[in-house]
């Protein structure tokens, strides 16, 4: 088995829609929309005089009725106003995870995790991490062992651009040539942690063009999926961050060729020609178990 699998069950995390909580026009649009994740935003996209409301709102939202997607609430930073209150309320709301802003280091992590701790929290409740100023960037790799420890709950980080671009002075280009080595740093940093990894948003929603150019491209990097504004972002996120039918039957091809009984207990194979190896099995065995989810999501919706 390989890391991630020991870490956590494959899951598809192609588009995660962001959606302000003080947006109930948004809120009730989510269960009829495709996305695989929804993250309920208490934090950017809410103005300060609307926060409380917004998370009383979305407290009540989702106590009536639950999309069918990941739940996940971004909470406003610990230390702020906000924090404390946030947490709670995120906590009453039962989501699949907490997502925590501009984390800059292992601490973060830890006053999350030891709140969770402190108030009982479910251990099913996981912790997601946005990377997004310079210290974020810096000290990934550290923050992604914290998913080794701290109880475990850190499963994932979202890239923040549009915050990283303020505090660095990159400005936005096509193509992100120069955010580039960043965001293969907190690839690299997420994967050593045995952590999903998602793309930042696209701000230009009705760019189809350059929108898909960017999930190429953020596929092509290694990332599981994009972090979304709009409705429909969904479609073409779900379609470039999903599986290929030619690489699925491969994979079930390798399965298929290292349970074969010549096969027991070989450590490599020749499939037609080509030297397959059980790392190979291992990356077929998650490939394929992200088709199956593709296919009950479609079936589902
Ligand atoms: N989640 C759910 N539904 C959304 C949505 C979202 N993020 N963005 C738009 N919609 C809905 C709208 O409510 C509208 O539905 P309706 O016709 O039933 O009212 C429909 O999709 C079409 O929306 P549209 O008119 O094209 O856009 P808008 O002007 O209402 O909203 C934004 C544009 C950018 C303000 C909005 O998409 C948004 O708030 N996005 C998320 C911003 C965010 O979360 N930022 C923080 C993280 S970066
Ligand atoms: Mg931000």
């Amino acid at each position: 088995m390989n890391k991630s699998i020991e870490h956590h069950p494959v899951r598809l995390r192609r588009s995660v829609l962001s959606v302000p909580a003080d947006n109930a026009r948004a809120l009730a649009k989510v269960a009829e929309l495709a996305a695989d994740a929804a993250i309920f935003d208490l934090e950017d996209a809410v103005a300060p005089e609307r926060k409380v409301e917004a998370r009383e709102a979305l407290v009540q939202f989702l106590t009536a009725s639950r999309p069918d997607c990941e739940i996940i609430i971004r909470i406003n930073a610990i230390g702020s106003d906000f924090g404390q209150g946030d947490l709670a309320a995120a906590l009453s709301a039962n989501p699949d995870a907490i997502l925590l802003p501009k984390v800059e280091s292992p601490a973060d992590i830890q006053a999350a995790a030891d709140w969770l701790a402190e108030n009982d929290a479910p251990e099913t409740l996981r912790l997601w991490a946005m990377i997004e100023t310079p210290r974020g960037v810096i000290n990934a790799p550290l923050i992604a062992e914290a998913g080794r420890t701290f109880g475990g709950r850190l499963d994932c980080f979202v890239v923040g651009l549009n915050d990283l671009r303020k505090e660095t002075g990159v400005p936005d280009r096509p193509g992100r040539p120069h955010l580039v080595p960043w965001l293969m740093q907190i690839l690299l940093a997420a994967r050593g942690g045995g952590l999903d990894v998602i793309d930042a948003v696209f701000n230009d929603f009705r760019d189809a063009a350059g929108f898909d150019e960017e999930c190429r491209q953020g596929r092509d990097m290694g990332y599981d999926g994009k972090m979304l504004i709009h409705p429909v972002q969904i479609g073409p996120a779900n379609e470039r961050f999903g599986v290929e039918q030619v690489a699925v039957d491969e994979a079930r091809a390798i399965i298929a060729a290292f349970a074969a009984p010549e096969n027991t207990g070989k450590g490599v194979i020749n499939l037609n020609g080509r030297m397959v190896e059980r790392l190979h099995l291992d990356q077929a065995v998650t490939l394929a178990a992200k088709a199956d989810l593709i296919e009950k999501r479609k079936a589902r919706s």
